[in-house]
Formats: structure tokens, C-alpha cells, sequence
């Protein structure tokens, strides 16, 4: 199937919806977002369009602090390859264009940071 431009809001929650159908099943960062976080999937993946809407398209709903949450949860080098791993691939099967390659730049430079962080409070 050809694939389709990132445009906004819409192909936001089809990837963030894809992504996470995918992380809940993962063996290795599944049980983190099931069973460590036990998070609520409804008020986070709304959470998530609205940061990436910020990010991609400037809008102005995400309210958040990204990395907080993340301090707890014992994330480790190999947990956010994986992540990226599974967001990389969740883009890259249906879109294409200046868009897919910035969220998932983005990701990446989000994903880096993140991890430079937590090891440079000794904590991964
Ligand atoms: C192994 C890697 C990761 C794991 C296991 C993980 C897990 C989590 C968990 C459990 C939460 C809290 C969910 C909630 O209760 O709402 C969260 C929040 C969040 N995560 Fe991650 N995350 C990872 C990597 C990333 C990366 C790479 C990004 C960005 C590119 C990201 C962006 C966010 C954002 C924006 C929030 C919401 C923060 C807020 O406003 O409350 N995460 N993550």
C-alpha cells in the first residue's frame, strides 16, 4: 500500500494507537507500561497526541513535563532501543515524507536525552 504523509492530529493517534498496540504486547517493555507503571491507557495516548501535535505542528495542549515519569520505572539502555526500535518501524510501515523523518528524529534525540539523564543520576 502506498504510503501516506504525516498532515496532523490524525495520522498523530494512528501512529501513537499503532505504537502502543505494539508496546503492550512487547515482552521486553510490555510489562513496564502494564505492570510497573500500570498505566492508564486512556489519558496517556491522549496525553501523547498532544505532545506530538506540540512538537510536529506547535500546538499548544501538551501541558506536561516529559521525563519525570520516566525516573521511576528502572528504564535501562536496552529498553529505550527497543522502544525506538518499535516507534521507528510503527512510522516507517505507513508514512513517509518530511514529517515521518522528523518524529522520528525527534524520538530519537527524545529517547537519547532521556537516557543520558537517567544514567547521569546513576539510575540506568
Ligand atoms: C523504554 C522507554 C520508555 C518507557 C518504558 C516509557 C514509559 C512511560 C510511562 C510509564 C509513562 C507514564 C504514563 C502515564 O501514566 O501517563 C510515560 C510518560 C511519557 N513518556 Fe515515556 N517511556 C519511554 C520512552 C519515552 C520516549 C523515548 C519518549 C519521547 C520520545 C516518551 C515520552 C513520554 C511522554 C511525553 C510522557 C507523558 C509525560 C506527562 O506529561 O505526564 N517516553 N512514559
Amino acid at each position: 500500500m502506498k504510503k501516506k504523509r504525516i498532515e496532523g492530529r490524525e495520522q498523530i493517534i494512528e501512529i501513537v494507537d499503532r505504537f502502543y498496540a505494539r508496546v503492550r504486547e512487547d515482552d521486553l517493555i510490555g510489562p513496564i507500561f502494564n505492570d510497573v507503571a500500570q498505566v492508564n491507557w486512556e489519558t496517556h495516548t491522549q496525553k501523547i497526541y498532544d505532545f506530538w501535535e506540540m512538537l510536529l505542528f506547535g500546538s499548544e495542549d501538551y501541558k506536561g513535563r516529559p521525563f519525570p515519569p520516566h525516573i521511576p520505572l528502572g528504564l535501562k539502555p536496552e529498553h529505550f532501543q527497543r522502544w525506538l526500535q518499535l516507534f521507528f518501524s510503527t512510522v516507517d510501515d505507513s508514512f513517509e515524507g518530511q514529517k515521518a523523518d522528523e518524529i522520528k528524529m525527534r524520538a530519537l534525540n527524545i529517547g537519547r536525552n532521556f537516557l543520558n539523564n537517567l544514567q547521569a543520576r546513576g539510575l540506568s
